[in-house]
């Protein structure tokens, strides 16, 4: 099985001896307590499921800037962006060494992980804007991820955590939220050797279902993992509930038994492109994914990326640092002069007339109509679970 990165075995951060686990909950309600941010407890759960490993806490202010400028930390160890735990107010920590962070997104704001601090820094407003511009390639305060990452306080709290708990997402998601560990294991059990990963934070049209056809088919692959974000995203965007019904749906229906699982993470999307891609692939290969697909406008928001950016950055990617590898595909559409979903470039007698593309403000607008899009566009039962969710917000 491809091995993690930088270790022989994935290192989650997740506490689980149960008599540990429990000696450490306790120790946590006496411990001094700050509120971290939803980005934090995102990096939080995305380290306690193993997607991180061999990180073992949040990174120091040298470690992030490395990650952005270099994707290297000052070890000389691989990691495509920082991984942070900024504040607005320390002071609740006084000279603690040891400290719990509580969760912003459930209720009662429990105890998310402990944290033996290393470090507490205040970022200064240049190396925020570098860091800014070096991750999401631009500085605009339209853009989703940078008002995220930005709106966030400037003290950086570091050091390695223990977490106890994956947040909302077991609860909210039971059936599809996995950690690296699981989908490793489950891996293994299926005896899957080559495994290609589909990132999405979307539904899946028929573009995006053939698409991962497509790569299990010219690969050679046993399996897929559909591979679906769970935390928070930008306004308008479907909700994971939805989109997981949807993508069930269309597995289901049109897919082998047994080829795919459908499984997501407890992450909020960056919108960072082609970082985020490379941060996609880091995880992907944590859980065991031998391959991963990266389109058209892989993790974009947008015009801010070029269409195949996400692709040309991994040749940045530091020699030897990712072993997964990357199928890099074509803007996949229907082609009604061949009658199936294509890549593009490979139909070099078509004209943009010969495609039915349509634009996701098209797609939005035509299901809140009840509407659906063509057969070629989607599958009817996806259109109909899109539909049902988009009346309900005009109804
Ligand atoms: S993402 O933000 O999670 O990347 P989305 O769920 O829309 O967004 O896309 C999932 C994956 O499918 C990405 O790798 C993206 O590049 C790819 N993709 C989406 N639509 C197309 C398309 N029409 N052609 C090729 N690749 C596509």
């Amino acid at each position: 099985m491809i091995k993690p990165i930088g270790s022989e075995e994935l290192q989650p951060r997740f506490v689980y001896d149960s008599d540990e686990h429990d000696k450490l909950s306790h120790e946590a309600e006496s411990l001094p307590s700050i509120m971290i941010s939803s980005q934090a407890a995102g990096n939080a759960v995305m380290m306690g499921a193993g997607y991180f490993s061999p990180l073992k806490g949040f990174m120091n202010v040298a470690d992030a800037m490395g990650a952005a400028e270099s994707m290297t930390l000052s070890d000389g160890s691989f990691f495509p962006v920082p991984v942070m735990c900024l504040v607005e107010n320390a002071d609740a920590i006084g000279d603690a060494k040891r400290i719990a962070l509580r969760d912003p997104n459930v209720e009662g704001n429990p105890v998310l992980a402990v944290m033996d601090i290393e470090n507490i820094e205040t970022v200064s407003d240049e190396q925020m804007a570098t860091m800014t511009q070096k991750v999401y390639g631009t500085d605009d305060a339209e853009h989703p991820g940078v008002v995220a990452f930005n709106g966030q306080g400037r003290n950086a709290i570091s050091g390695p955590i223990q977490v106890l708990n994956f947040s909302y997402f077991i609860t909210d998601f039971p059936d599809t939220f996995r950690t690296a560990v699981e989908i490793r294991n489950e891996i293994a059990e299926r005896g899957w050797k080559k495994v290609v990963a589909f990132q999405t934070r979307n539904p899946m049209h028929l573009a995006h279902e053939e698409l991962c056809h497509m790569a299990m088919d010219r690969l050679g692959c046993d399996g897929l993992v559909i591979h679906m974000l769970l935390g928070k995203l930008k306004k308008g965007d479907i909700p994971a509930p939805v989109r997981d019904a949807a993508i069930r749906k269309m597995v289901e229906l049109y897919f082998p038994p047994n080829s795919a699982m459908v499984t997501g993470y407890g992450f909020d999307m960056l919108y960072a492109g082609p970082r985020e891609a490379v941060l996609h692939a880091y995880f992907r290969q944590n859980m065991g994914a031998t391959h991963f697909i990266v389109g058209r406008d892989h993790a974009g928001v947008g015009d801010y990326y070029g269409a195949f950016d996400a692709q040309t950055i991994f040749d940045e990617v530091p020699e030897g640092a990712l072993e997964i590898e990357i199928f890099k595909a074509d803007h996949t559409a229907w082609s009604k002069k061949l009658n199936k979903v294509v890549m593009m470039r490979e139909a070099p007698d078509h004209s943009k007339e010969d495609f039915i593309l349509l634009s996701g403000t098209k797609v939005r607008e035509m299901l809140g109509q009840g509407i659906a899009p063509p057969k070629e566009f989607s599958r009817p039962e996806v259109a109909q679970i899109l539909i049902d969710y988009y009346q309900s917000l005009n109804g």
